[in-house]
């Protein structure tokens, strides 16, 4: 199974010329002669996610490499156009160049108040547009303390149940390409940018239980890549690579420097070769 190592840059960097900064070092080194890189990573899937400011420079500059473009987010409201000051649609971060979308993140659920219908109808806008999506769930510190993980990952992952309540129904086929473009990310909310993380053995039991409730909701989602994200580096990558249940990292403070973001690939392209 491929792996996929994505680059959530989250409100960074501050200026354009970091952005190309950061991007000529990330595609010196995938392009580079003189290292292994490109055979090391062909076995893993790269993707980045700028702000959406940076959207169509970033997505012009990856056009012709293997490195994909995703949005950090999209509207609510509309798929298309329409009154909502601030908000980017699905139809727009796609013309823009994206060809993915996380949503659901907990800095959109803590910050932004993102409910399930909300989520809802995101993951609808987003699917309708063609964009695939890696949709973020994660317990707090007090649930992950209060043994509630299992319970709040099962109500975060409704979202999902009620999308395919609704399409079921306009579209049978929908349900057997949702596999290649919907993306499950197990972001503990204490592991993100803390450098505490669970244990693999932890992140490998929490990926079962949610590739077993999503193929639950049907049966070809049985092969969902489900992705860990929290305080993943270059010197703790090789520990989740290793693990059969983790098919890969969202990566956010390690993915803002090309070295550490393409280590973390490579310890993920070895392991999933
Ligand atoms: P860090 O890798 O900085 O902990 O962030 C993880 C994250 O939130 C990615 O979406």
């Amino acid at each position: 199974m491929q792996a996929w190592v994505i680059g959530n840059w989250k409100q960074n960097p501050a200026t354009k010329h970091e952005v190309n900064t950061l991007l000529d070092s990330l595609l010196a080194a995938i392009n580079s002669d003189e290292n292994d890189t490109v055979n090391k990573v062909t076995h893993c899937q790269l993707m980045v996610a700028p702000s959406c400011i940076h959207l169509a420079a970033v997505s012009t500059r990856l056009k012709d490499t293997s490195v994909l473009c995703a949005a950090q987010d999209i509207s609510a409201h509309s798929d298309s156009v329409g009154a909502y000051t601030g908000d980017c649609s699905a139809q727009q971060v796609a013309d823009a160049g994206a060809t993915w979308t996380i949503l659901g993140h907990s800095e959109r659920r803590q910050y932004h108040q993102e409910s399930h219908d909300v989520l809802l109808q995101k993951l609808t806008h987003a699917l309708i547009t063609n964009l695939g999506v890696v949709f973020c769930i994660g317990e707090t510190q007090a649930q992950y303390d209060a043994k509630q993980t299992f319970d709040v990952l099962d109500k975060q992952l409704a979202v999902i149940k009620s999308l395919l309540n609704q399409e079921l129904e306009q579209q049978p086929e929908f349900i057997n390409t949702l596999n290649e473009r919907l993306i499950i990310a197990y972001e503990p909310v204490w592991a993100i940018g803390t450098g505490k993380v669970p244990t693999v053995n932890e992140v490998s039991a929490t990926h079962e239980h949610i590739k077993h409730m999503v193929a639950g909701f049907a049966v070809p989602l049985s092969n969902i890549s489900v992705i860990y994200g929290g305080s993943v580096n270059a010197a703790n990558a090789d520990s989740f690579a290793a693990n059969a249940m983790i098919n890969g990292a969202l990566v956010g403070g390690a993915s803002l420097k090309a070295d550490s973001f393409l280590a973390i690939a490579n310890a993920f392209s070895h392991t999933k070769a």
